[in-house]
């Protein structure tokens, strides 16, 4: 396994529509060898979540992971890894909440984004058995998340108020408190 360079806003790779793998891609070393080098450059980040297109690679791949006390989003309930390839999203209700969140290839900046908060998940995981289950809360915003960069969005597209827009010191500050005490009763009241 080894770390990835994690692009960066501006690079042209993460406007991209990232490509379906197909099941005999997914089987090849190559592919496999890319999500072990994703779980690793996204633990060695402390990101919550990782898409291929931030590693330069346009495939349908992401992979999703919180553990407790992530020193990014110390507010988000674990999430035990998930690798999702061709992973499709589908809102179950009109319930949205406004999340601040932060992305790896969006340097110091955070933004709020209103996501949805019940979600179904269908994917395909990296031994090609096909998933299909039901995220909330802040657990399906980070999927949101995830999902948006294979299909050339950015968090920063989905900023519906510019005025959120705050470096991680000033988020510190001015934000941290309202936010965390929001994002915990989200997290009471979904379950994640
Ligand atoms: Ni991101």
């Amino acid at each position: 396994m080894s770390r990835r360079e994690i692009v960066e806003v501006g690079h042209p790779v993460l406007r991209e529509c990232a490509r379906e793998v197909s099941e005999e891609e997914l089987r090849s070393d190559e592919v496999q060898r890319l999500i072990d080098d994703m779980v690793e450059t996204m633990r060695a980040a402390d990101g919550a979540g990782l898409a291929a297109n931030q590693v330069a690679e346009t495939l349908r791949i992401a992979v999703v992971e919180v553990r407790p006390g992530n020193p990014r989003y110390p507010y988000k309930a674990p999430i035990p890894l998930t690798v999702v390839v061709n992973p499709v999203i589908e809102p179950l209700d009109d319930e949205v909440e406004r999340i601040n969140e932060g992305c790896l290839s969006v340097p110091n900046l955070r933004g709020e984004v209103p996501r949805h908060m019940s979600i179904r998940l269908r994917y395909t995981d990296r031994d090609g058995e096909e998933h299909e289950e039901v995220r909330r809360g802040l657990t399906a915003g980070t999927f949101q998340h995830e999902l948006d960069h294979l299909d050339g969005v950015l968090f920063l597209d989905r900023v519906d108020d510019p005025a959120t827009l705050t470096t991680w010191d000033a988020y510190e500050r001015f934000y941290r408190d309202t936010f965390e005490e929001r994002a915990r009763s989200i997290v009471e009241r979904t379950g994640s």
